[in-house]
């Protein structure tokens, strides 16, 4: 198994400590991305990643290293430290980068585990934020591991520990989980605007050639009876409000 770990903080210390701890309970192969390391500009808002394509982003080259390392893992790992109750900016800075993946996602068949540490506090914020990024993506099924350092000495690796083995054996099986109904939603926001009446011309692409519109979800994951239904229903429900 490869997995892709993305390093949010600027120092390799309190985050990078429970990422290293989880590495010695993977047994697998790693790609460290320091994100510090790339020196990515801050996103200019220009829009062309979502209007015209990512490749017309002016930071493509560093994004899209980036994009393929993600591409070639069978699961992430994401981590960051709290700074002022939110992920670091240069973190931020990179998700900023991918809000194209948020009309296009591609990452339905990855599993990912976030980790963020804190002296005391946001961690469970800032880990749902970045579980709530990723769905975005389209991953499809989110660990997390919020851990607040404090006064502690050493690690605490109970829970940790816990955390890491599930996501490990769930990679390992390879096996796709149901998406929530949020998740079913945001899939028919994107697939009701790519086929409306002035839909943006690359999302629409995206969606025809990749045959998500055909579907209730993407095809790699199974939708049960209910929320295929529910699938539809909200589809038809957008497409007419969109
Ligand atoms: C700029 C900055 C902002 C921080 N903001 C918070 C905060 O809002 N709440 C908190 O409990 N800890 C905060 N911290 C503490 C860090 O989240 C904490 O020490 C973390 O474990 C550092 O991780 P690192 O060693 O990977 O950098 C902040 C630290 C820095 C440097």
């Amino acid at each position: 198994m490869k997995y892709v770990i993305i390093n949010g903080s600027p120092r390799k210390k309190n985050t990078w400590a429970i990422v290293k701890h989880i590495q010695s309970n993977l047994e697998a192969t790693f790609e460290e991305i320091h994100l510090k390391d790339y020196n990515i500009p801050l996103c200019n808002g220009c829009y062309n990643c979502i209007l015209k394509g990512e490749k017309y982003c002016p930071h493509f080259d560093k994004i899209n290293t980036i994009m393929d390392k993600l591409k070639s893992a069978d699961a992430f790992i994401i981590a960051s430290p709290v700074y002022a109750m939110n992920v670091t900016a240069i973190l931020k800075n990179f998700i900023d980068h991918t809000a194209y993946l948020y009309h296009r996602p591609e990452f339905f068949t990855k599993k990912a585990l976030v980790v963020v540490s804190t002296a005391g506090a946001g961690q469970k914020k800032v880990a749902k934020y970045i579980d709530e990024t990723l769905r975005h993506w389209g991953v499809n099924k989110v660990y997390k591991i919020a851990f607040a350092c404090g006064a502690k000495e050493s690690l605490e690796t109970k829970d940790i520990d816990k955390t890491a083995i599930k996501f490990k054996k769930d990679v390992e099986t390879a096996k796709m989980h149901s998406p929530k109904f949020g998740d079913i939603i945001f899939f028919n926001v994107w697939k009701a605007m790519a086929v409306g009446e002035n839909p943006i011309e690359t999302d629409k692409e995206f969606w025809i050639n990749n045959d998500l519109i055909n579907h209730d979800f993407s095809p790699d994951v199974k939708l049960g009876f209910f929320k295929k239904i529910f699938s539809k229903l909200m589809f038809n429900i957008l497409k007419r409000v969109m």
